[in-house]
């Protein structure tokens, strides 16, 4: 693979630039930001003769499309420069209609909802359940989905996030093959995934596993900028034409070209250099020595780059500790049991061996405070059928009423106590004294309440009764 999109934006020479972006090549650009970013600037250009087109391309944008292709292993490939978001609203939009049964993970990105919101479809929630040691949620497991692919034969998609947050992944080739058989449509949302297919110790990729459409945020663990995702498709279940149509109803028509070509970068540095680099990473992060228990999974695939530690055995939540790294070291995610440290491409052993001696200091310091207590998690239904379809629930009128008097009716928003992120309640979903009751019960444990417009959770927004 080669980079034609970056040799093309480097020969740019042109020196009367009567086009946009306004700062034309730079010299228009407030002098703080030129300061800063000097002479890249001469090269944020959109399309230039020359520079191709992504809403129809046939050049260089074109041919990078098919190289990330066939790097991630993919039919075709969209490039995306609004996040892996982009590419989850255009795989619904091209696979869903208004009131099409879709089976949607609970602990899916807030994204999915929203594409929900776009199509009408109606969603099946497949609960996840919750590791009450580590207190983090698990992937959908087949068992859910089987059950969900039985209890709702005419679904037409399953929408699924493998790896989670914590790199832990769902069975996907057994599930691709259950829902294939039935006639299900798979997407799979492997945001933070992008770099599974580029050694072999990684777990096995959404698209390796039978995945109709894949969405990778690439900027999250790939050398790329913030922002840039990639969307995958394979097979014949869903036509080449309406996923073009889909994305081009979601993303800007005035792509930056930094972007595109830091896709292109990152996709030739994985071609090229990947298996070597992580050959390195994996060697550093399995000689990682904490005196902090580490998150491995055995019965479940797992990113070994996602380091995740437990945070119990000092008294201490993931916030608490990240506290105490601070500021030098910044993790990923704090839970109310662990913290999740992303190694990536620029991960140094340096880096590690600091994180391990601060890791060992914290631990003489905090031994011998009390462990916390393993987290009551309120059980998740397995699978449920709101009331109301986000779409309808979207554009109902609402109001705000006192927690107690909002049980029986619809909620109009989305609360979920954190950790660990999974919604007790989605909007179009009934409210429930048992769901209520769990959401007080994270309160009166010292939890966070994330979602509500009102955090202390004294009201909440209902969709308006004469509105049903
Ligand atoms: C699982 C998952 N999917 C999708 C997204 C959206 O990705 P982006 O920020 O690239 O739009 C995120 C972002 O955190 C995510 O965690």
């Amino acid at each position: 693979m080669t980079h034609p999109l970056l040799d093309i934006l480097v020969q740019q020479q042109h020196s009367c630039p009567f086009h946009t972006p306004g700062h034309q090549r730079g010299r228009g650009m407030a002098a703080p930001l030129r300061a800063l970013w000097g002479t890249a600037l001469a090269q944020d250009l959109s399309e230039i003769p020359g520079l191709d087109n992504l809403a129809a391309p046939t050049g260089a944008l074109a041919d990078l499309q098919a190289a990330i292709a066939a790097a991630a292993g993919s039919d075709r490939a969209w490039c995306l420069v609004n996040g892996a978001t982009t590419g989850v609203l255009a795989a619904l939009l091209a696979t869903l209609e208004p009131k099409d049964v879709v089976l949607v993970g609970r602990n899916v990105h807030h994204s999915v909802i929203s594409g929900l919101i776009l199509t009408g479809a109606q969603p099946v929630y497949l609960g996840v359940a919750v590791d009450s040691l580590w207190g983090i949620p698990e992937p959908v497991s087949l068992a859910t989905v089987v059950n969900a692919v039985a209890a709702y034969p005419t679904a037409k998609a399953v929408v699924l996030v493998s790896p989670t947050y914590e790199g832990l992944c769902s069975p996907l080739a057994a599930i691709a093959q259950h829902v294939h058989e039935r006639g299900l449509t798979l997407i799979v949302d492997e945001a933070h995934g992008s770099h599974f297919a580029f050694h072999p110790r990684f777990p096995s990729t959404a698209l390796a596993a039978g995945a109709d459409l894949v969405i990778q945020s690439w900027h999250k663990t790939l050398g790329t900028l913030t922002q840039t995702a990639v969307l995958h498709l394979q097979g014949t279940r869903v036509a080449p034409e309406r996923v073009s149509h889909a994305v081009t109803l979601v993303q800007t028509t005035s792509p930056s070209y930094w972007l595109l070509s830091a896709l292109e970068a990152a996709a030739w540095q994985m071609v090229h250099q990947g298996y070597e680099i992580y050959d390195r990473l994996l060697q550093w992060v399995a000689a990682f020595e904490s005196p902090l228990p580490r998150l491995e999974r055995l019965d479940i695939p797992q990113d070994p780059l996602r380091l995740t530690l437990g945070t119990w055995p000092l008294g201490l939540t993931g916030a608490d500790l990240e506290a105490q790294l601070q500021p030098d070291i910044i993790a990923e995610l704090p839970s109310g049991r662990s913290l999740t440290f992303c190694v990536g491409l620029g991960t140094t052993a340096q880096m590690l061996r600091t994180l391990a001696e601060r890791l060992w200091v914290i631990h003489q310091t905090y031994q011998p405070v009390q462990s916390l207590p393993p987290i009551a998690v309120p059980p998740l239904p397995a699978v449920s059928s709101p009331a109301l379809s986000p779409r309808t629930t979207y554009f109902s009128q609402r109001q705000v009423v006192p927690l107690a008097a909002a049980i029986d009716h619809i909620s109009a928003e989305t609360i979920a106590p954190y950790p660990p992120g999974i919604p007790t309640i989605i909007a179009g979903e009934v409210i429930t004294a048992a769901a209520v009751a769990e959401l007080q019960q994270v309160q009166a444990m010292g939890g966070t309440i994330i979602g509500a417009t009102d955090p202390q959770l004294n009201q909440i927004t209902i969709v308006t009764p004469a509105d049903t």
